[in-house]
């Protein structure tokens, strides 16, 4: 099985979001499962590294192993490590779907099995949670977040942001990844072999409203779409056209100047228990 394309890349306005992830602002379902600071975590798709690094953070006397199929991301995680000081984490290079590969990962070998926003990237969402759920030990828990796009919502109206939204999950769609995954990881995860009985099911958002929010969300949106890959995905599904980019980017301005804007993005999460 091997991976399908990465629809948004990583070009710095991709990074830039990703980098600004924290346990705290993107994994609050796993915050109460960090209380015994010798774990082993496995961070599948870790992008940029900053949730990993600061999971290692937190568990001092433990490890994280944490991988991604890009080269160029796992360079800048291992540089993020380095510069944060944190030393019980190892950045490899590694797929999912080919863990074998990956000198350190073996099945039940880590306490937690972790993924942030990757699952909907994937082309078989229910083979990945299937590795991960190998890959935890029992007792262990695997645990999973991403967004739902059907689900994001923002204020004040504005058709432009409907058609972004359109575009961008039908561009999703036409390579065969689930852009509204979110609403339905517990599912995956019954598919996967785990009794609804031991799936924990949360939603939290981010929402962007401030200035400085605004800024950040709006403006990286709008990169994203005339620089990033993802740009060059939409041209090549043909669902959208340089002119369509440019309309939405544009909205994106419109948006961020907006002093009453508000943007909310919903995220299902699951913590799903490998019981002995
Ligand atoms: C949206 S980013 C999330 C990065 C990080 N987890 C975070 O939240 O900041 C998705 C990541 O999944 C990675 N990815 C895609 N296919 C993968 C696979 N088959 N195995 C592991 N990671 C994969 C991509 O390279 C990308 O860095």
């Amino acid at each position: 099985m091997s991976s399908g394309p990465y629809l948004h890349g990583h070009h710095a306005s991709v990074l830039r979001s990703h980098s600004w992830r924290t346990v705290e602002n993107s994994c609050p379902h796993l915050i109460p499962h960090l209380h015994n600071t010798s774990l082993k975590i496995l961070d599948v798709g870790c992008g940029p590294g900053t949730i990993s690094v600061d999971l290692a953070a937190r568990i001092p006397q433990g490890s994280v192993l944490a991988i991604d199929p890009s080269q160029e991301v796992i360079m800048k995680a291992r540089k993020h490590a380095e510069e944060k000081g944190v030393t019980n984490i190892r950045f490899e290079v590694g797929d999912i779907f080919n863990w074998g590969a990956v000198a350190g990962i073996e099945e039940s070998g880590f306490d937690i099995v972790h993924a942030h926003q990757v699952l909907q990237h994937l082309q078989d969402p229910l083979s990945a949670m299937k590795e991960m759920k190998k890959l935890t030990r029992k007792g262990g828990i695997l645990a999973v977040r991403d967004c739902d796009y059907s689900a994001m919502n923002h204020y004040p109206p504005n058709e432009g942001m409907s058609k972004w939204l359109d575009l961008y999950r039908s561009v999703a769609k036409s390579i065969k990844c689930d852009p509204d995954i979110g609403k339905r990881l517990h599912a995956i995860a019954m598919q996967a072999g785990f009794p609804r009985s031991d799936i924990d099911t949360s939603v939290s958002a981010w929402t962007f409203s401030t200035p400085d929010e605004r800024a950040w969300w709006c403006g990286l949106w709008a990169e994203r779409s005339t620089k990033s890959d993802y740009k060059a995905r939409v041209l090549e599904s043909g669902l959208g056209t340089e002119e369509d980019l440019e309309e939405i980017a544009r909205t994106w301005r419109e948006m961020e100047g907006k002093e009453d804007g508000w943007f909310a993005v919903i995220n299902g999460e699951v913590v799903a228990y490998n019981r002995p």
